[in-house]
């Protein structure tokens, strides 16, 4: 299924920062995504990169003179101002940001900035007394003001020694970002979507847990998917490995008790509640205070069953709500998922397998079925947790037209 980098075209600025040899990855992993990237160079980006190497990731000549025009129409600015489908500046410095702001077109990059219609992604790096200066501050704010967005800046120890604001934001982040700003499907905007995700940790003392190997992908991949068509994204996120996107609001628990909670105070603003988390079945009865002491005797846990919150937002769902919830199963998977959908009052149920070669558990792909009450499970064989996310959104956006 083609994502949101699929055949478009993507300016990438890159000013004189030392991140510069940083837009490298950026660069490859745009074109690996499907982008055709245009690379650009300021003067003192070319202190830090040369062009050699963006031209060999990106099979495209890298612009570093403004001039360069009137040997090679196919990069005469206006062009790629009209062609391009994002403007993506990596790393930003305050003297693009400032020029950028006040509308100064004194090369190629600056010029085509002002030329170009398409959506502008700055991700900023500098020192941080740079980023934090009111100049700076202020050069942003007029940027935001005009539909610019941004990606960062990170904060810890820059390469200058200070510690703060203004470090580069990781690769995947700025990939985040422009692919929100590239998708054009929008049949989520103006809807707000709460997702759970990961495992919950069930406290038997202050150091050990009852868990589970969630690694939160699945959230990841559907908070983003979310975002990429419009929605408001809140993840009620339990403990896992993978990251969720910058944009997206996310509350952090660990159990299951007070992943409930954070849900029962916010499902009632949302139009889609989607239960991706893998939450312990049981809790400790009386998790001990101190740690428990390695005597050599057995151990007595009693364990209580804790709430179910797919179950519990069926039984309070508001005319018009759409909650999905996941069934992973070893064996009998579409019964099983069928009972779930119906004992949960869900209108989507995504059954996937966990057992032999296909388990669900931190793998990129699943063996999966989509089922809706009244109607035969839908095969979708093996897919990849992303194009799953396209697929169960578009059946969101199809209940919530019904
Ligand atoms: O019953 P089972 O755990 O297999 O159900 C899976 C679905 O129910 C998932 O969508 C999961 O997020 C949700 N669930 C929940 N609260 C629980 C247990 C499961 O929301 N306590």
């Amino acid at each position: 299924m083609p994502g949101p980098f699929s055949q478009k075209e993507i300016v990438l600025g890159v000013t004189g920062s030392i991140a510069a040899y940083k837009a490298c990855d950026i660069a490859s992993r745009l074109v690996e995504a499907g982008a055709n990237v245009i690379p650009v160079l300021t003067r003192s980006a070319q202190e830090f990169v040369g062009p050699v190497s963006f031209e060999a990731i990106t099979g495209n000549h890298a612009i570093t003179a403004l001039f360069e025009r009137l040997q090679n129409p196919e990069i005469e600015h206006i062009a790629v101002a009209r062609r391009a489908h994002l403007f993506l500046i990596a790393p930003a410095s305050a003297n693009i940001l400032a020029k950028a702001a006040h509308g100064i077109a004194d090369d190629w990059l600056s010029t085509t900035l002002l030329a170009t219609r398409a959506p502008i992604l700055f991700a900023p790096a500098m020192n941080t007394q740079m980023y934090l200066h009111p100049a700076t501050q202020a050069n942003i704010e007029i940027l935001r003001a005009r539909g610019c967005s941004f990606a960062g800046p990170a904060s810890g120890t820059l390469a200058c020694g200070e510690v703060g604001p203004g470090r580069l934001i990781e690769t995947s982040a700025i990939l985040e970002a422009a692919g929100v700003l590239l998708s054009e499907q929008k049949d989520l905007a103006g809807k707000r979507v709460l997702i759970t995700s990961g495992a919950t940790h069930e406290p038997l003392d202050p150091v050990r847990f009852l868990g589970n190997r969630s690694s939160g992908k699945m959230g990841r991949a559907l908070a983003l998917e979310a975002l990429r068509r419009g929605a408001d994204v809140t993840v009620v996120s339990g403990p896992a490995q993978a990251p969720l996107p910058h944009a997206a609001e996310v509350v952090r628990v660990k159990t299951a008790l007070d992943m409930l909670e954070a849900v029962q105070s916010r499902v009632d603003t949302v139009d889609v509640f989607i239960a991706a988390a893998a939450v312990a079945d049981y809790r400790v009865d009386a998790p001990a205070p101190s740690k428990h002491k390695h005597t050599g005797a057995s151990l007595q846990l009693t364990l209580s069953p804790n709430p179910d919150i797919a179950a519990w937002v069926g039984q309070h769902k508001r005319p018009g709500q759409v909650s999905v919830g996941f069934a992973a199963e070893t064996d009998d998977l579409l019964n099983h998922a069928g009972a779930k959908l119906a004992a949960k009052n869900l209108d989507l149920i995504v059954a996937n397998s966990v057992g032999g070669a296909h388990c669900a558990f931190g793998a990129d792909s699943v063996l999966a079925w989509l089922l809706t009450p009244g109607n035969p499970p839908e095969p979708l064989d093996l897919i990849s947790k992303e194009d799953l996310t396209q697929r169960i959104f578009d059946k969101v956006a199809l209940l919530l037209q019904s």
